[in-house]
């Protein structure tokens, strides 16, 4: 008798979860999004930048094929992570979220063009560097309509690709690779980021995912204005100058975890995904669509290619929605152990 009254509440309780995630109760009540052009939802689309996706074909598998500025043909890795979560909705751009859009999820403040230096992607025209969107998350987290309490909310940070795209390695910018040897470039880039977190720390964040920079010298963009290296498919200064942010990166969420407490931090290696044949991956040397020849992004109305899912690159810079899914999927539920530290979204948001 006892055993079966047991089994049963076994039962139930087993159901109950299951009910949980069925019903999409949310991992956390709230996600903050901050980055660059991977993680852009919109917020590009009214300022005066050719950094923007707020055009046919970007977006064409989206819901009704709607170009919002998201920088894909689809979903973008942070809004793959968002559905994970169970949150009920996408987040809403800050652009959008000044227009009366709902926050009690959160806010994106990312911005296409933009890094982690004021001055970076300055080239491409406006865009909102990473001070002014923690300035801008400070202006949504003092409205008297957020009511959610923030430290419980989850961060993301995926920005400096264009620290080095548009400022280090910006055929113009000689001068600043005349200064600055990688290692101080990434140095000066820490520098300051470790300063930009630390002030997100002190306005309530206490989940926060930061995302390493991926293999920049492997973008189409960077091989068609470099020329891959001997004995590579790629730009191999780049991608080494890259990796040497990255590793100070990972020295960062190891010092930031042992001195914040009450805090934890994590960082996703995007470099760990394999992107082969095995995936369904078919073209590695080509964009989806047919791109400009200045920046990379796609011709406005033009025809991209019909086998999305077989392309690694959907313009010259940016990952088609085949690659976010599996960036998004490793980042939530790693599968080894160098592709998060010290460990993944799943486990961040329930810690
Ligand atoms: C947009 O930026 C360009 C280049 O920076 C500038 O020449 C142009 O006047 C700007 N347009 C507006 C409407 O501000
Ligand atoms: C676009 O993304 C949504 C949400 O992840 C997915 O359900 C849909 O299948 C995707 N569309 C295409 C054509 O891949
Ligand atoms: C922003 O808000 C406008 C107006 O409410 C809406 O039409 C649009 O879809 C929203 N854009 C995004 C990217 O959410
Ligand atoms: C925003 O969404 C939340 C959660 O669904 C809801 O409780 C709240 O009333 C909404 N706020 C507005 C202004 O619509
Ligand atoms: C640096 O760039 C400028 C402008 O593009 C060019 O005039 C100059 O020759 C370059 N200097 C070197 C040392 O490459
Ligand atoms: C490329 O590498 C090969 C083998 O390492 C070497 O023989 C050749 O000289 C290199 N070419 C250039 C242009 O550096
Ligand atoms: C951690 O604390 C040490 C010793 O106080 C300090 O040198 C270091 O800058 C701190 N690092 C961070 C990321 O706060
Ligand atoms: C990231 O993943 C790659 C590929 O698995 C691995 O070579 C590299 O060491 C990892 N980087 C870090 C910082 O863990
Ligand atoms: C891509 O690679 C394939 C073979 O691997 C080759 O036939 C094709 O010309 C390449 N395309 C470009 C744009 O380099």
């Amino acid at each position: 008798m006892r055993g079966v009254t047991m089994s049963l509440l076994m039962f139930m309780i087993s159901c109950g979860m299951r009910l949980l995630g069925i019903n999409g109760e949310p991992q956390v009540p709230c996600f903050f999004i901050f980055g660059d052009s991977l993680s852009d939802n919109g917020n590009n689309n009214q300022l005066n930048t050719t950094a923007k996706a707020n055009y046919q074909p970007y977006g064409i598998d989206f819901l009704d094929s709607i170009p919002t500025g998201r920088f894909t043909n689809n979903l973008t890795a942070v809004d793959i992570i968002t559905k994970k979560l169970g949150l009920p909705w996408l987040i809403p751009s800050f652009a959008n979220a000044t227009m009366g859009a709902n926050i009690s999820s959160g806010v994106n403040y990312a911005s296409g063009g933009a890094g982690i230096l004021p001055e970076t992607g300055k080239n491409l025209g406006q865009r909102i560097p990473l001070d002014q969107q923690i300035k801008n998350h400070v202006t949504i987290i003092r409205r008297p309509d957020w009511n959610t309490d923030e430290h419980k909310c989850l961060y993301s940070i995926n920005i400096g690709s264009n620290d080095y795209i548009n400022n280090y390695f910006l055929p113009s910018n000689n001068q600043t690779r005349q200064l600055f040897t990688p290692e101080q470039f990434a140095e000066l880039l820490i520098c300051k980021f470790r300063l930009q977190i630390e002030t997100l720390h002190q306005l309530g964040a206490r989940k926060v995912v930061l995302f390493g920079l991926g293999e920049i010298g492997c973008t189409l963009a960077e091989i068609a204005l470099y020329g891959p290296s001997n004995g590579s498919s790629c730009v191999e200064n780049i991608n080494s100058a890259v990796m040497i942010f990255n590793d100070k990166l990972v020295s960062l969420v190891k010092e930031f975890n042992v001195n914040l407490t009450d805090a934890k931090f994590i960082y996703i290696n995007s470099t760990a995904v394999q992107l082969t044949p095995l995936q369904g991956f078919k073209v590695f040397n080509a964009s989806c669509c047919m791109v400009r020849a200045d920046d990379g992004l796609c011709v406005a109305g033009s025809r991209p290619c019909d086998d999305r899912s077989e392309y690694v690159f959907w313009d010259y810079f940016h990952p088609t929605y085949a690659v976010n899914a599996l960036a998004a999927g490793s980042a939530y539920e790693a599968q080894g152990s160098p592709d998060a530290y010290p460990t993944d979204i799943s486990h961040l948001v329930k810690s």
